[in-house]
């Protein structure tokens, strides 16, 4: 199973997520609806609305709510990417100009917010109080990671531990939403709730990673932003925080002064300095062994297409290239 046999397997629900997200971008705030409409046409992968389409089906969910929540989770998402393009400076998503670089990041920021506060008038509608806490936690849970990250950043003594603990908040935490809302919609047995909140959690983690180790490996046109932004920040990531353990002591000194000072005039060294250790491998590695672990979690719900589908997401997180 790949990711275009999933889409297959799910096509119409993902049809009418598209077509709920249009109708609920809906605003007539002109400016809301042109940058509305060019980050969500833009082509992000749609994971996260995936997931929650598969975990409700694989439960048995019969109802058309997951449309509605599974369009919910990608406003979110969307919102996020809008106000982490602005903190980080990127230029760059999707192969495309990102919305700060064209409007600006006062109105990248306020239609972030816009998104937010849609997916909570959204969520309401579906009236089931769980619904309710899963994103209010979800939410409040991304905002601390993101403020964890910012005070992580600049500085080359971040432990592996404060590492996971942004991406658990920051990324996982959507994924593991969207799994749980699957399950409530179908208000299945808490155990059930659990393994699929495990799943995403384990997920994200792994797709985090990955993506930290493409910022150093990839090619730009591959992941539609640039490669280097990470560094360019001063964002500590795995594969420094790895790379710093085992490189030599000049190496060692010269990737402490780049996150230190960041900007995008150490990338070359820095990627030089990565590829000569196992930093990238090592973060694989791990990402790996977090998507067995997700997998796993999936042995507690009863199995099908779907949940077929959901190991196949997994799988994909860690060897994609885009
Ligand atoms: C990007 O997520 C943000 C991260 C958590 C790394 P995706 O890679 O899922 O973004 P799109 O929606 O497919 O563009
Ligand atoms: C993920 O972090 C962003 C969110 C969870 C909002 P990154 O900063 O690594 O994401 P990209 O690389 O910009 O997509
Ligand atoms: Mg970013
Ligand atoms: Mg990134």
């Amino acid at each position: 199973m790949d990711i275009s046999a999933i889409r297959t397997l799910i096509g119409d629900d993902l049809k009418a997520i598209d077509a709920m997200i249009l109708h609920r971008l809906e605003t007539d705030v002109a400016l809301i609806n042109q940058i509305g409409h060019y980050i969500i046409n833009s082509g992000g992968k749609r994971l996260r609305p995936m997931i929650v389409v598969l975990a409700a089906r694989a439960l048995g969910y019969q109802g058309s709510a997951h449309v509605d929540l599974a369009a919910v989770i990608e406003f979110i998402h969307t919102a996020t990417l809008l106000h982490d393009d602005v903190v980080d400076g990127s230029s760059q998503r999707r192969n495309r100009d990102t919305a700060n670089e064209v409007w600006g990041n006062a109105a990248s920021v306020l239609v972030g917010d816009f998104l937010y506060s849609r997916a909570f008038e959204m969520m309401v509608s579906v009236q089931k109080m769980r619904v309710m806490e899963i994103m209010a936690h979800a939410t409040n849970r991304i905002a601390e990671g993101e403020v964890l990250q910012l005070l992580n950043c600049n500085d080359p003594d971040t432990s592996i531990d404060r590492y996971r603990e942004v991406i658990d908040r920051k990324t996982a935490t959507l994924f593991k939403a969207g799994a749980q809302l699957g399950a409530v919609l179908c208000d299945a047995a808490p155990a059930e709730e659990v393994a699929l909140g495990d799943y995403g959690l384990h997920l994200g983690i792994a797709f985090q990673l990955i993506d930290d180790a493409l910022d150093y490996g990839a090619s730009d046109a591959n992941i539609g932003k640039n490669i280097g932004d990470d560094l360019a920040e001063g964002k500590p990531t795995l594969p420094l925080i790895r790379a710093m353990e085992v490189a030599n002591h000049a190496q060692r000194n010269r990737l402490r002064e780049a996150i230190e000072k960041g900007g995008e005039r150490y990338i070359d060294d820095v990627v030089s300095i990565v590829a000569q250790t196992d930093a990238i491998e090592y973060t694989a590695q791990l990402a790996r062994s977090e998507a067995l672990a997700a997998k796993e979690a999936l042995t507690a719900i009863p199995p099908s297409s779907y949940r077929e589908s959901l190991a196949a997401i997994a799988d994909f997180s860690v060897s994609r290239d885009i």
